[in-house]
């Protein structure tokens, strides 16, 4: 025998893997070769080892072995197919019934997020959706005060053989926050992993049922909980909440940055401008802008964003949101008419979102270096 291994595997890197483009040394898919007189045999990865396949691939080998060792072989090749790579299971969603998950985000507080929120989903219940609220903003909930709903405890309930919390139920809107849970003074204090917990469990261990609408008043800021949250739902699309105040203005435009990070990557459905002016309850028709005009516009424009509604300043929203009766119940007047304005928008805006992109994957974060937003 006048050959060695080298010998072989300098024939055989002639040969190419047809998928691949590469010659099968080059690519390592060549192994285990064994050598007997004029007998070698090898193990041999193909991408596709369709018969065919098979049959010219080893042809190739023998026509090289033989032009490169200048003798006749006696050739036998074990074909095995290239493993795939293990598949990464596609994230599970927790809530495949649930068709828009809308998050209401602001980058300040005090500029009506949860205000806004609570408008709207009654607004959307009130059009005949079926609508799901969850407080987020663990530190400050305060859906259970503006559904009036703040002595109720949701009731346990058995679904499938797992143990699930039921929404509490108001104005046609099922609502699940911390605040039902925790007393206000105590959920100030969770921070970091219970926090996330916690929240999480109001997504995944919750009887929703069928939601067309589920929106999220999120936490002022850009935090935790938002990355927590991206990776617990698929978000469909965020609504980002400000007055037309300078410093108000600065913070939405952080927060529509992090919405827009690669790690976040959920598509923002537009702004909605609060406190726009103030109007006094006797002269509905007077408009003051005392926190400025036209920031909003101006920054919704410079972004590329629907502006969603301009909602009035006015006592009895307040008012209306400290007696557990969000202002869109009193029909026809100036608030209740921006706020069905403004959720006639979002329905639009979402519809939208919905032809021109695909449903937002659950995030998968491993790396959190570089989630900051500046
Ligand atoms: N358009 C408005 N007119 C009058 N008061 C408002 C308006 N929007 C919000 N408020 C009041 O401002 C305060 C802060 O609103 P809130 O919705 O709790 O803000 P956030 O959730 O952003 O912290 C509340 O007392 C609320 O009733
Ligand atoms: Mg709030």
């Amino acid at each position: 025998m006048s050959f060695s291994e080298s010998d072989i595997k300098k024939a055989l890197s002639f040969v190419i893997e047809p998928d691949l483009k590469k010659d099968i040394i080059e690519l390592n898919l060549v192994s285990n070769i064994k050598l007997e007189e004029n007998k070698i045999s090898f193990d041999l990865q193909i991408s596709n080892p369709a018969m065919h396949n098979k049959k010219r691939i080893i042809e190739a080998c023998e026509i090289h072995l033989n032009r490169i060792l200048k003798t006749s072989i006696d050739l036998d090749v074990n074909i095995l197919a290239i493993p795939k790579p293990t598949e990464i299971p596609k994230s599970k969603n927790p809530l495949p019934n649930v068709k828009n998950i809308i998050a209401i985000a602001s980058g300040k507080g005090g500029v009506g997020k949860s205000t806004v929120t609570a408008n709207l989903a009654i607004a959307l219940a009130q059009k005949g959706y079926k609508v799901g609220l969850v407080d987020a903003d663990i530190y400050g909930p305060s859906m259970p005060l503006m559904f009036n709903v703040e002595h109720e405890k949701p009731q346990p309930v058995e679904k499938n053989g797992r143990n699930l919390i039921t929404p509490v139920e108001s104005y046609g809107v099922k609502i699940l926050s911390i605040g039902f849970f925790a007393d206000t003074n105590q959920a100030v204090v969770w921070r970091g992993p219970m926090a996330t917990r916690a929240l999480t469990q109001l997504f995944t261990e919750a009887d929703w049922g069928e939601l067309d609408y589920m929106l999220i008043d999120l936490p002022p800021g850009t935090g935790d909980i938002h990355l927590s949250l991206v990776q617990t739902v698929p978000v469909t699309g965020a609504i980002i909440v400000s007055t037309p105040q300078k410093v108000a203005l600065i913070d939405a435009r952080k927060a529509v940055g992090m919405f827009s990070l690669e790690q976040i990557n959920v598509p923002i459905l537009g702004m909605i401008e609060n406190m726009a002016y103030f109007s006094p309850e006797e002269l509905p028709d007077n408009k003051y802008y005392i926190f400025g005009q036209d920031g909003l516009k101006s920054l919704a424009q410079e972004q590329k964003l629907p502006l969603l509604g301009e909602i009035p300043l006015v006592q009895s929203i307040r008012e209306a949101g400290d007696a557990g009766r969000p202002a869109i119940l009193q029909e026809t007047s100036t608030q209740a008419t921006a706020f069905n304005a403004f959720a006639e928008n979002v329905i639009t805006e979402v519809a939208n979102r919905n032809k021109k992109l695909d449903p937002t994957q659950k995030v998968t974060i491993t790396n959190m270096d570089g989630c900051s937003t500046k």
